[in-house]
């Protein structure tokens, strides 16, 4: 696979294809950060890519900064839009959930604390062209 990988969506359906694309990319053990802005569509794409796997019932973790989903595969899905310091980060385990090899883990705003993410880590940025359709860059980092 030859990255960056790009797909433009004009709707929600293109966006759910985009998580199709993505169960080939992504296997166990992966940490995908997920930037963009609000209503972006960082939620929606964790969304699809569970459903992919039956895993419903996926929610924006802003709140609860992370949620995890246990079914046919595992998601640790994580948000760092309301995280104030990196303490909040390490005190809940972040480190043990981003080396948790039976997972996929997703960060939202993930860029905000950058310092905290491996180096090894999958980068999807969700901006806008000029007739509002969504452009999702898919970046590989190795170090
Ligand atoms: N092409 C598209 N791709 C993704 N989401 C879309 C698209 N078109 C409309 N939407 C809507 O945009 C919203 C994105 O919200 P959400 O995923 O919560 O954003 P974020 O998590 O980035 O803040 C959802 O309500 C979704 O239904
Ligand atoms: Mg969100």
């Amino acid at each position: 696979m030859n990255f960056p990988i790009k797909f433009i969506s004009n709707n929600e359906n293109d966006t759910k294809n985009i998580a199709l694309e993505l169960t080939k990319i992504l296997t166990n053990g992966d940490i995908v950060v997920l930037d963009g802005d609000l209503g972006a569509g960082k939620t929606f794409l964790v969304k699809q890519f569970a459903k992919l796997f039956n895993l419903e019932n996926v929610n924006s973790p802003t709140f609860a900064i992370v949620n995890v989903y246990d079914g046919e595969i595992k998601i640790n899905h994580f948000d760092f839009y309301r995280i104030e310091e990196q303490r909040e980060l390490l005190d809940i385990g972040f480190n043990d959930y981003i080396s948790d090899q039976d997972a996929i883990t997703f960060i939202e705003w993930g860029s905000l604390y950058s310092e905290l993410l491996p180096n090894k880590c999958y980068i999807i940025s969700i901006t806008f062209d000029e007739e509002l359709n969504r452009i999702f860059e898919i970046n590989r980092r190795d170090k």
